[in-house]
């Protein structure tokens, strides 16, 4: 196996830079063109962003040279994520170069780290918008048109853009991301989040619980209701009953049983018994959980301050396997976090075994100016040795994800279809409950996107099943 960089971990995590196409384009006036990275919020808050422009009567485009507004929404949370989106600053500014009208924005977390330091920084970027600013973002357009530089990075503490109905970009029709909640209260003293999303607050329920059943009416099959920490949502209103995370989900679901309902991410410590009923409960909530440990080491999670141990950790995994036998796994994993020996990093390799994840999102530590680690500890494992111990997490987990999807050979799921498989025409892709993707020849030509089929396990490779489809 080549030697797994944070290149490839970064790649996993970000998905694409996507250039979409929402609603006619012709209705508008003028262009914006919006490229996302990170994690799935960014890519649900450029969904937030196009329908702000939308009303503003700016259209979006798939092409950043023709546009009159280009957009980044960027992520903070390493290094390489910054280098990669100033790398592509650069390409938009030969666009610029040859389109002297055409105006730049910086959106997201690294326009709420760096601020109008940015405008220094970068000087082709005109206008730079913080996660809590983007309903002013028409007015710092207008102002960039008259020459000045348009900055707002004002954080929030009751902005959730409840009344806002995302354009839904490049979507499958299938599946869509529901963001319930904003920023981080946990101050993990690795994470720039909570620094640059700002305070935790819950969205009303009653929004979320509209958004979804207007999904599902327009044939949407599968909600992912965001947040940097479900579990630790909770929605009061006047005297009304608090709304927590177990009972938002429960409502969810109750839509119908056709509308599959996910969440991510949860931090262990605040996952309940009443969530993991819950998901027992109803069919249609997926069993799946993503529930980053960080680290297998005890030492290294009290100085991350990730409020656990790793045998309270290991408890959660049993308690979770007790309630949901089938549940999907998955976890983030850091490796040479500050003072961080071989001895911790093999109880990282051995809790990784205890849990038995289906599948992880690995990373060498990066430190990032402002947050506690930084401001605390020394980042003192050399770059050679975070990557090699990197690299044995990364061999760990794709045996594990082997022996994982080894065991699902013979064994028969429904499958939500979500499109064409990305090798050929003639194959489906969709995922089962456990959020483990299924490719499988078409064959009966009622099935579209959206549809459920039976589907047996016949093969696998590391990170897909095969499968054909089987008679209900
Ligand atoms: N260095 C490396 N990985 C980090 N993550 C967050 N901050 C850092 C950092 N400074 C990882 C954590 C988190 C995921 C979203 O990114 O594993 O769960
Ligand atoms: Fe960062 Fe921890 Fe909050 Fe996740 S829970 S966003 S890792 S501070």
């Amino acid at each position: 196996m080549d030697l797994m960089t944070d290149k490839i971990q970064d790649e996993q995590r970000q998905g694409e830079a996507y250039a979409p196409f929402a609603g006619d384009p012709n209705q508008y006036r003028r262009k914006f063109y919006i490229e996302s990275y990170g994690c799935q919020m960014n890519f649900s808050d450029s969904e937030i962003v196009a329908s702000i422009l939308n009303e503003s009567g700016f259209g979006a485009t798939r092409n950043h040279e023709e546009a009159d507004l280009v957009l980044i929404n960027t992520c903070s949370i390493r290094e390489k994520a910054e280098q990669t989106i100033r790398k592509r600053l650069s390409e938009f500014r030969k666009t610029k170069e040859q389109k002297p009208g055409m105006l730049v924005g910086v959106l997201g977390c690294m326009a709420e780290r760096l601020k109008s330091k940015f405008l220094e920084e970068e000087k082709l970027v005109d206008i730079v918008v913080g996660p809590d600013a983007y309903r002013s973002l028409p007015g710092l357009v207008e102002e960039a048109e008259t020459g000045q530089k348009a900055v707002n990075v004002l954080l929030s503490r009751e902005e959730t853009y409840a009344d806002i109905a995302p354009v839904r970009l490049n979507t499958n029709g299938v599946t869509a991301f529901v963001s319930i909640m904003r920023g981080c209260n946990n101050m993990c003293t690795f994470c720039v989040v909570p620094f640059t999303r700002g305070r935790e607050r819950s969205r009303d329920a009653s929004s979320i619980l509209a958004e979804c059943r207007n999904l599902y009416e327009r044939g949407f099959r599968e909600v992912t209701l965001l947040g940097q920490n479900v579990d630790s949502y909770y929605y009061t209103k006047d005297d009304e009953t608090p709304i927590t995370f177990a009972v938002l989900l429960e409502r969810v679901a109750a839509i119908s049983p056709d509308l599959r309902v996910r969440f991510s991410t949860s931090h262990p410590k605040d996952i309940t018994d009443d969530v993991l009923h819950t998901m027992a409960k109803h069919e249609n909530i997926c069993k799946y959980i993503h529930l980053p440990v960080q680290s297998g080491s005890s030492r290294i999670l009290q100085l991350m301050n990730r409020t656990y141990t790793r045998e309270w950790y290991q408890a959660k995994i049993d308690r979770i396997r007790q309630i949901l036998p089938d549940c999907g796994i998955s976890s983030d994993i850091i490796a040479g976090f500050c003072t961080e020996t071989e001895e911790d990093h093999q109880d990282t390799l051995s809790l990784m075994r205890y849990s038995q994840y289906d599948f992880s999102y690995m990373f060498f530590y990066s430190e990032r100016p402002g947050t506690l680690a930084q401001r605390r500890y020394r980042d003192d494992i050399p770059e050679d040795i975070k990557k090699r111990r990197l690299q044995e997490i990364v061999e760990l987990q794709n045996t594990l994800s082997r022996i994982s999807n080894e065991k699902e050979l013979g064994r028969t799921y429904s499958v939500l279809i979500e499109g064409n498989s990305k090798k050929s025409e003639r194959e489906w892709m969709g995922r089962n409950s456990q959020n483990k993707v299924i490719v499988f020849p078409k064959e009966d030509d009622n099935l579209q996107p959206g549809s459920y089929v039976n589907v047996t396990v016949t093969d696998c490779t590391k990170a897909t099943l095969l499968g054909k489809i089987v008679s209900p």
